[in-house]
């Protein structure tokens, strides 16, 4: 290190930020661990600003105030839109967010890795860089998928399937930072999930009254492929009263509905690899993201992948975090030279 950029360990905090189309996350090197949904909210006019007495809300509190808010999930479709300032401006705000979340110390220089979606950084890194570039110090943006296998140390001949809101995103680890040949996003995940769960309900129980947010929320109580014991009945109203709806099969039928596409995906990604290569790589595929809270997805995955051969699914303990605590990891072990400084 030069003199005159030398810089203590305690004048820096490292970061790892996983910017998720439902959810974000923040892990530091104080021990800090946040989140918040990736909703923005601000008021719509001077009334509104009265009435929530915030110029800005994030996540749960902007949801719940909606009605006063313009609100705004700028990662939605997986990238920012560019050129629409607003969507730019949020992302800007929940990383700020997130950084007052983690509490840096009073002149800590920031040095941040951040992980999103693979399909943004490739569509608008610069967008990204440039919402990011003004609440830290240093940067490196990562794809998500690369963050969580770094985390978990699965540098070599792995399969990293992180199944998000917006996109499902696959990233194989064959010994070196992985390429855009290495990963691929596809848009069957979570939304999609509700979006099939919400046109069955609707087809089943044309009487009974629920919104998007609602079906979202039933559907993590009870996500389940193949097979429960459970039953599953959910209280939704009908003319005013609360009534109870059985909606077992739709459940199943909305959480097995991006099966194909995984495990076609899946397929696809292995073939592409040398045959030695691919035996490793299929004993060595790790679930990630929200998505992966599915009750019986591992075990659905792994028999549906059984015809190609022998093969081990495993998922994340925690998959909340396990995208920021690997971008952290990340920001620790990273040379200086890898460093974009602001
Ligand atoms: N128990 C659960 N069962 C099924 N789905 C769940 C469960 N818990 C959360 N999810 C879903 O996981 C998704 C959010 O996952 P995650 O936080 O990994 O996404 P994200 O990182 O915000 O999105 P993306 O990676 O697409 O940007 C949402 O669709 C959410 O409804
Ligand atoms: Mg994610």
């Amino acid at each position: 290190m030069k003199q005159g950029d030398k810089q203590t360990d305690e004048n820096k905090l490292f970061v790892g930020i996983d910017l998720g189309t439902s959810r974000s996350s923040i892990s530091a090197s104080n021990n800090t661990r946040e989140w918040t949904e990736s909703y923005v909210g601000w008021p719509k006019d001077f009334i509104a600003q009265q009435v929530v007495g915030k110029s800005v809300l994030f996540g749960a509190e902007a949801l719940a105030n909606r009605l006063s808010l313009d609100l705004c999930r700028p990662l939605e479709h997986g990238v920012i839109k560019e050129g629409i300032s607003r969507n730019e401006e949020a992302v800007k705000d929940i990383i700020k967010h997130l950084i007052e979340l983690a509490k840096p110390a009073e002149g800590q220089k920031i040095h941040a890795v951040v992980g999103v979606p693979a399909d943004t950084l490739k569509v608008n890194k610069l967008a990204i860089r440039r919402a990011v570039a003004e609440a830290v110090d240093s940067l490196m943006v990562v794809t998500e998928p690369f963050a969580v296998a770094y985390g978990l140390n699965l540098l070599n001949n792995s399969l990293v399937i992180d199944i998000g809101a917006g996109t499902t995103d696959f990233c194989i680890m064959h010994g070196t930072i992985p390429t855009e040949d290495d990963q691929k996003t596809i848009l069957t995940a979570g939304d999609y999930v509700d979006d099939q769960l919400f046109s069955y309900l609707i087809e089943k129980y044309p009487n009974a009254r629920f919104n998007k947010n609602m079906v979202r929320q039933f559907k993590e109580e009870f996500s389940f492929v193949r097979d429960t014991a459970e039953e599953v009945f959910v209280e939704i109203p009908v003319d005013g009263k609360m009534v109870q709806h059985d909606i077992k099969n739709e459940i199943k039928r909305a959480c097995e509905s991006i099966m194909p596409a995984l495990t076609e995906t899946t397929i696809e990604m292995i073939a592409r690899f040398d045959p030695e290569f691919q035996i490793k790589i299929k004993n060595n595929i790790v679930l990630a993201g929200g998505g992966s809270l599915i009750r019986g997805i591992r075990e659905y995955l792994q028999d549906a992948l059984k015809e190609y051969g022998q093969c081990k699914v495993t998922s994340v303990e925690d998959p909340l975090f396990a995208g920021s605590d690997g971008a952290l990891k990340l920001a620790k072990d990273m040379p200086a030279k890898y460093w974009d400084p602001l």
